[in-house]
């Protein structure tokens, strides 16, 4: 596994090791800035991630940056934002288990790189390959755990709060964790 970006990023365009390779349009490998001290993961591209080859860029990624901002963030100074699955799953599916396992090693190589201070899980999918199988987005969003040298939160998908915006100021409040956690860590 490659040690720099540039060559990391092409042997990830070149992966088939799942069925998503073929299928996708552009692979979204992510993006932001590479001395990022906290590095958002979501599920997967949908359809707008899948022809940009960026994520979080339809109307998820729009809500998502105005938690960003409200807090200081910014997908282009001072964040990283990758992805569970970095090809899009046909229709908007879930990664199956198996597709996230054949991904993993390409988010390991990118935290490996980039050495986050911060991981923050953006939904379910994310949060429970990564902290806990039965992480509960509902009961345990916002809290902080320490895993190894990385502390990992999780908080609501994007998606979820457009479907549900009732759980759009308790997504606030975690961004208001996440910038005094920050601010703690400098
Ligand atoms: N949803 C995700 O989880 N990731 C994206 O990049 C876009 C939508």
């Amino acid at each position: 596994m490659s040690a720099d970006w540039e060559s990391l990023r092409s042997e990830c365009e070149a992966c088939r090791a799942c069925p998503l390779g073929e299928t996708r349009g552009k692979l979204v490998f992510g993006t932001g800035v590479r001395d990022a001290k906290v590095l958002f993961v979501g599920e997967g591209p949908g359809a707008r991630e899948d022809e940009l080859g960026e994520p979080f860029v339809g109307r998820s990624g729009q809500l998502l940056d105005q938690y960003f901002a409200a807090i200081g963030l910014d997908r282009h100074t001072n964040i990283y934002i990758a992805n569970m699955v970095k090809c899009r799953p046909p229709l908007n599916r879930d990664p199956s288990p198996a597709e996230q396992d054949a991904c993993l090693l390409w988010l390991r190589a990118q935290v490996k790189l980039l050495r986050p201070k911060v991981i923050v899980c953006v939904g379910r999918i994310a949060a429970q390959r990564l902290i806990s199988k039965s992480f509960a987005v509902t009961r345990e969003h916002g809290q902080f755990v320490q895993r190894g040298e990385f502390l990992m939160m999780g908080t609501f998908h994007p998606a979820a709060l457009l479907r549900n915006p009732s759980q759009k100021s308790a997504a606030l409040e975690d961004f208001f964790a996440l910038r005094d956690k920050l601010a703690e860590l400098k």
